[in-house]
């Protein structure tokens, strides 16, 4: 489905998989030359571009670890067939941890009382579970406080002698890694350090991660032997001030003109009458709204990209609709509006929208995984020229061969936590 041939979907997010490609292996680079390997962080949906999808891509462009947020995040990636090592992190007090150490996904442990619940899972399903014990170095949401961690990590050490766990790593997260020369990240520094002190003295020999993606591209001493690149891979930058690295945005947000009209001069503009038409002009519809992802609080300072340039949206922005002002141009209903996108035709970007809006762009992209908005995958390197397809729909499918395929092979990985993959991450 092209804007050509008109048949795209009312409201569409069009993620370019070749893009993140490109992304993660330029990331990816730059963490082998840290001697470090690249955990691409895929939670939310991978940043509202599919995580399934955005994994194995990732996988093929360098990384070879990923990384989630929760138990189902990472089970999902299982069932789709990935089999690269996948770390999850964040879980609640009751959650069981059985499928997951049968899945084999590593697991994060910030408390006694968290590795007590993994290793009731490990038993549960008679093998060991893959440990990265959390330090928190200075952000204080998870990790073991300081003062807790030699205890944890005699618990974590004891339960690895007993068969019952394997101790893969210790791990941070810094709290203003996108102001590399804040103190507080050389404070976080050196807690880790220290903890990590604190690992080898109990016989642990654990790999380390603490960057995302601020520090995989500003502080490459920082990059240990893993580092935890997510908004970079979908090419956005959270240090466009240090360079733009090359990165390039991978999703766009386009729909579709649904309705043109001439309006005379002195008329009011969608609910509140807040914009008035200054002379006769053509107003042209977009079924697009708050309710696909448009923010309300965008109204009367956005513009989009329609008929070869940027044009202004007027008045409020409404559940289901958009309207933008024309002037005296000609535009046709069903022609292609492009909300947001990579920046290369003039469009307007997902930074752009956080910068009017006062956030950050993870938040424009995160928020695109929306009901009525289709998500499409456009991928050169999967087949030939341009290939488009929605990737729920693919999604789906994959889940269905992974399913048939079976669990992920087991033998493959050895040694402290080094990877594991097929030369595509994925079993089917
Ligand atoms: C623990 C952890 N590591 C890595 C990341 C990736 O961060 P970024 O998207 O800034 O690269 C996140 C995302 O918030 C995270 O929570």
């Amino acid at each position: 489905m092209t804007a050509q041939d008109g048949a795209f979907p009312r409201a569409e997010v069009v993620v370019d998989l070749d893009a993140v490609r490109h992304n993660v292996g330029l990331l990816a680079d730059r963490a082998n030359r840290s001697g470090a390997r690249t955990m691409v962080v895929v939670k939310a949906d991978g940043y509202g571009h599919g995580a399934v999808q955005v994994a194995r891509a990732a996988l093929e462009a360098g990384a070879s670890w990923i990384g989630v947020c929760h138990l189902d995040e990472a089970l999902a990636l299982r069932r789709a067939g990935v089999t690269a090592p996948v770390l999850s992190w964040l879980h609640v007090p009751d959650e069981d941890f059985a499928p997951a150490v049968a899945a084999d996904v590593d697991l994060s442990v910030s408390s006694l009382r968290a590795l007590d619940a993994v290793l009731a899972g490990a038993r549960a399903v008679g093998r060991p579970a893959r440990l990265h014990l959390k330090i928190d170095t200075g952000l204080c949401r998870n990790g073991c406080p300081p003062d807790h961690w030699p205890e944890l990590v005699a618990a974590a050490a004891a339960a690895q002698a007993a068969g019952e766990a394997e101790v893969v790593a210790v791990w941070s997260h810094l709290a203003a890694a996108d102001e590399p020369n804040h103190p507080s990240v050389d404070a976080q520094a050196e807690r880790f350090a220290a903890a990590y002190d604190v690992a080898r003295a109990a016989g642990l020999t654990p790999i380390r991660h603490i960057s995302n993606s601020a520090a995989l591209l500003t502080r490459p001493d920082l990059h240990f032997d893993l580092v935890r690149p997510g908004v970079a891979a979908y090419g956005l930058n959270p240090v466009p001030w240090a360079g733009d690295f090359g990165l390039r945005p991978a999703m766009t947000f386009r729909a579709r003109v649904a309705f043109v009209k001439r309006v005379p001069a002195g008329e009011a503009v969608s609910y509140g009458r807040t914009w008035v038409t200054p002379k006769d002009t053509t107003l042209a519809l977009v079924p697009t709204g708050y309710a696909d992802g448009v923010p309300r609080a965008l109204s009367g300072r956005m513009e989009v990209w329609l008929a070869g340039r940027r044009r202004p949206v007027v008045g409020r922005v409404c559940m289901d609709q958009i309207v933008v002002d024309c002037g005296d141009d000609p535009v046709a209903e069903g022609e292609e509006v492009v909300l947001f996108g990579p920046g290369d035709r003039g469009e307007p970007t997902a930074q752009e929208w956080a910068d009017t809006l006062g956030t950050i762009h993870y938040e424009i992209v995160t928020g695109m995984v929306r009901p009525r908005v289709v998500r499409t995958t456009t991928s050169r390197a999967d087949q030939g020229d341009r290939a488009e397809q929605t990737d729920r729909a693919e999604q789906t499918d994959r889940a269905s061969q992974a399913e048939q395929a079976g669990p992920a092979d087991q033998a493959e990985r050895a040694g402290r936590g080094q990877d594991r993959r097929t030369p595509t991450g994925v079993s089917s």
